[in-house]
């Protein structure tokens, strides 16, 4: 369904069940062409919004609850504002933890009426839980606080609910990107200083695919924040606050005294940060090759040392090598979803033949394939007329 479908579609729905017409709201997935898993630990990342989003119609009802239905689900959900109102379904509780995060910064949240729905491709690492929390940040922002929240804050409050209400202690890239994502840029973050620049993006000559393996591995003990603790743990060995901090020379210096594992997360993680650097340069340089070849050394960490891969995207990985795919790599948190492949126009026709026959050979069915189209962040899409 396009996103005009979608609207179209969104605002029937909400006139059948609430009435009338509320403003909308969208906001997007992302992508991340190099620097994972390093925002939390204070290094950079490089990521954008893509043209695949969540949208929501959104009205304030004047009462102390909220009610929300999700047309993909198909399910409705009300919920009050206090905290002890917090419902058990799992996409209510993004919506939830978004307004008690405004509400405890001291932001204003009343009852509203809400219908939503999206295009993002869910468990595919492209942060369709980011693009929900930032529309509902986003429109609750607008509707109840004249938007004096700022951006940063807004991709906080998305940040924090994962944390609070999720189960998930996710760094700040997704909502970042999310938020602040801006049509035909990528940009690139300094996670620990939060400063950022935006980065023009259009390959002479190239072009970005994902290839969605649809295969998400739900890995018990919820291995993401397993990683993070890693990092943190090395961190604190050197007595340091993050590992944006550490170099390969102070890693090898305390070996001795952690763990093989979270000796090589660290080396993952310590050369990530200076591989996003490179890629800024040789993108500024014009220079694809380096950046296409720093992707391959991005997956191989992942894979070897950070062991977020799974035999599927290894897969894809090795067939987009040997076709002469310039830089290929799974993208997001890992353990299955997509990789993100940097190619030349010419091969992009025979290389997604051939990597669906061959996937789909192997594994009995076909990945699914995103061209990506670099796109605006959070936004209001149409306001309705004053009653
Ligand atoms: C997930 C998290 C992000 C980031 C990536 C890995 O998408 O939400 O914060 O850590 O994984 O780079």
């Amino acid at each position: 369904m396009t996103t005009e479908e979608m609207q179209k579609n969104l605002e029937k729905v909400f006139a059948e069940r609430f009435g009338g017409e509320g403003n909308v709201y969208a906001s997007a997935g992302r992508i991340n062409l190099i620097g994972e898993h390093t925002d939390y630990n204070g290094g950079f990342v490089f990521p954008g919004a893509i043209d695949k989003v969540i949208m929501a119609v959104v009205r304030p009802n004047g009462m102390e609850k909220v009610r929300v239905f999700s047309v993909d689900i198909d399910q409705y959900v009300e919920f009050g504002l206090r905290e002890e109102d917090a419902p058990k379904e799992s996409w209510a509780r993004y919506i939830f933890g978004i307004c008690r995060e405004i509400q405890k910064r001291g932001g204003d949240v009343k009852g509203f009426d809400a219908v939503f729905a999206g295009n993002v491709p869910l468990g595919a690492g492209l942060s369709s839980s980011a693009a929900l929390e930032s529309c509902f940040a986003f429109a609750l922002n607008d509707l109840f606080n004249g938007n004096s929240i700022d951006k940063f804050e807004l991709a906080k409050i998305g940040q924090s609910t994962e944390h609070n209400y999720c189960g998930v202690n996710c760094g700040i890239m997704d909502q970042f990107a999310s938020v602040f994502g801006r049509k035909g840029n990528l940009m690139r973050l300094d996670c620990r200083s939060m400063e950022y620049e935006y980065f023009p993006f259009n390959p002479d000559g190239y072009r970005l695919v994902l290839v969605d393996s649809r295969v998400k591995h739900e890995l018990a003990d919820s291995p993401y924040n397993k990683r993070r603790e890693s990092c943190e743990r090395v961190a604190k060995r050197l007595g340091i606050e993050t590992l944006r901090d550490a170099t390969m020379e102070d890693l090898e210096k305390i070996k001795g005294d952690i763990t093989a594992e979270d000796f090589f997360r660290a080396k993952f993680v310590i050369e990530e940060k200076d591989r996003v650097l490179a890629v800024c340069d040789a993108l500024n340089a014009g220079d694809y090759e380096t950046v296409g070849k720093k992707m391959y050394e991005t997956h191989n960490g992942l894979s070897k040392d950070y062991e977020v891969s799974c035999e599927e995207l290894d897969f894809l990985n090795d067939v987009a090598k040997e076709m002469g795919v310039t830089g290929s790599r799974i993208m997001g948190g890992g353990f299955g979803g997509c990789t993100i492949n940097l190619l030349p126009d010419s091969l992009h026709d025979s290389f997604v033949k051939e990597v669906c026959a061959r996937f789909n050979e192997k594994y009995g069915h076909e990945p699914q394939i995103y061209d990506v189209v670099i796109s605006d962040g959070a936004r209001l899409v149409k306001e309705a007329p004053k009653a």
